[in-house]
């Protein structure tokens, strides 16, 4: 076991946010600050996991119980800072094994840089590892202070570092490793005598240090993946970052994207070889797209399955299942419980919600369907409407195989259409049309000879008309 307990901090207060909602649920790439932290905690295996929580206790306690029930909670009421949040988590006991701590604000960390420091750090039998990195930037944070044979001294808090040590570009990305047992007893030793009177974690490595304990530094190539989100503009930079990176992935999975800084890709999402996705898409949630599929330009999908060889072009959906061959678009909306069969089409302005559309089936243009089943091999004509609310209700139609419903039909729910039946254009069907029949459903056409002539005497349309009556 390369680790056994994992403490992430999330107490703090992202003042800086200036949010109503706690700066950890905060989300980028389709997850949650804390989410991303977790998802790569994840893959160290850890026994335990323990998140401190301060701000906004509630509703992180909440989203912690969603995505991560195994994770333990606890309270810090004040931020004492983070040695003291660090002392809440450990509760007094000594924990066995490795103990890795980390921040809930570090999206970008990933779970094989979690890896590869914790085994460093257990290969290396140390009593506290620490990860670092060179920051171009490295103002706010935590400096790395390397004795002559360059080992690991102590961290210096930015407030509390003499300038020369403010020269330091090696910081403390704030994750840690520690021998369980060793963390347990330095972690009682440390004192709020600091510029900020907090008790700060990082003090624990310079009092193993001085015990003449052996403690490394442990840098990681891409300080990238270490930076942490205080505000809006480190959020958006974070979320551009994780971005240019799901969509590296992709790319070298097979996957086209023609534009890569329009397309925004949730974590959540997983798509096949050969996927095209064109400009100003985004494809998020769980939504998974098969081989062959072209996805775009300017087109949002969330939670949806788009099978092989799938076209959706400038349209939006959510929780829809999109066949194999099927086509969508351009300007179609497809809303929950959509099920495109194979091959079936969803035209231009097009709506259509809760329904199931049968193999082969199409709706070509500007129709809305909702709460209805439509067979195989039908066509609905353009500006048909499936009339599904009563004001009160909702109610489901039935259309069956090989139905043709003539253009603006109203199919007033809850009503059936068997199969190979039709409608004639611009009827208002209110009753079942049984397998075979043509429901009529409009006023029968009366002509009214002259009326032109005689109600708009001298328009041009009288004119014209009377010019066509001289033709004969
Ligand atoms: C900390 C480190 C600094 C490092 C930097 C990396 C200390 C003293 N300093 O500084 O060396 O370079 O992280 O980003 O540790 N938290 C609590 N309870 C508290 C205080 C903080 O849970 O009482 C949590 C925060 O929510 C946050 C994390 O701990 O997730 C770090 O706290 P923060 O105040 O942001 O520390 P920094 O000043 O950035
Ligand atoms: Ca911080």
């Amino acid at each position: 076991m390369a680790v056994e307990t994992v403490i992430v901090l999330a107490a703090g207060d992202g003042t800086r946010m200036k949010s109503s909602q706690a700066k950890v649920l905060h989300s980028v790439a389709g997850r949650s600050l804390l989410g991303h932290v977790l998802a790569a905690v994840d893959e160290v295996n850890p026994s335990k996991i323990c998140v401190v929580v301060g701000a906004n206790r509630t509703s992180v306690e909440e989203h912690i119980a969603e995505i991560s029930p195994s994770a333990s909670t606890v309270f810090q009421e004040k931020r004492g800072g983070t040695g003291h949040a660090t002392q809440l988590a450990l509760a007094g006991s000594t924990p066995k094994g490795t103990v890795l701590v980390l921040a809930g604000d570090t999206p970008m960390l990933t779970g094989q840089s979690l890896v590869a420091f914790l085994d460093a750090h257990n290969d290396g039998k140390f009593a506290a590892s620490v990860l670092t990195a060179e920051h171009p930037d490295p103002s706010g944070y935590g400096r790395i202070i390397r004795d002559d044979s360059n080992e690991l001294l102590r961290i210096v808090e930015e407030r509390d570092a003499s300038d020369d040590e403010r020269f330091i570009f090696e910081i403390n990305s704030g994750v840690y490793a520690f021998d369980g047992a060793k963390l347990a007893t330095a972690i009682g030793k440390i004192t709020n005598s600091n510029a900020q009177s907090e008790l700060y974690l990082t003090d624990v490595i310079g009092i193993l240090k001085s015990e003449g304990e052996s403690i490394a530094a442990i840098m990681l190539e891409d300080f990238t993946e270490i930076l942490g989100v205080n505000d809006r503009v480190q959020l958006a930079e974070s979320a551009a970052l994780l971005r240019d990176r799901i969509n590296e992935h992709w790319m070298h999975e097979g996957v086209t994207i023609i534009d890569p800084t329009t397309t925004w890709i949730d974590s959540t999402a997983s798509l096949s070889t050969d996927v095209t996705v064109h400009p100003g898409s985004a494809i998020l949630g769980t939504t998974t797209i098969a081989t062959g599929a072209v996805i775009g330009p300017r087109t949002t999908l969330t939670d949806c399955v788009v099978k092989e060889g799938a076209a959706v072009l400038e349209s939006i959906a959510t929780d829809t299942v999109i066949g194999e061959g099927a086509t969508v678009g351009p300007f179609t909306y497809l809303r929950s419980g959509t099920v495109l069969g194979d091959s079936a089409k969803a035209g231009a302005f097009v709506e259509m919600k809760n329904s199931t559309i049968g193999t082969g089936s199409k709706v070509p243009h500007l129709s809305y369907v909702g709460d209805a089943t439509i067979g195989d091999g039908t066509n609905i004509g353009a500006a048909t409407i499936f009339v599904n609310y009563d004001g009160v209700d909702k109610h489901h139609t039935t259309v069956g195989d090989h139905v043709r419903i003539g253009s603006d039909t109203m199919l007033v729910a809850p009503i059936s259409i068997g199969d190979g039946a039709y409608t004639a254009a611009g009827s208002v069907i209110t009753e079942d049309v049984p397998a075979g029949a043509i429901g009529v459903g409009r006023a029968k056409q009366r002509n009214v000879i002259g009326w032109v002539l005689r109600k708009r005497a001298g328009s041009k349309s009288a004119q014209a008309a009377e010019a066509s009556e001289k033709k004969g």
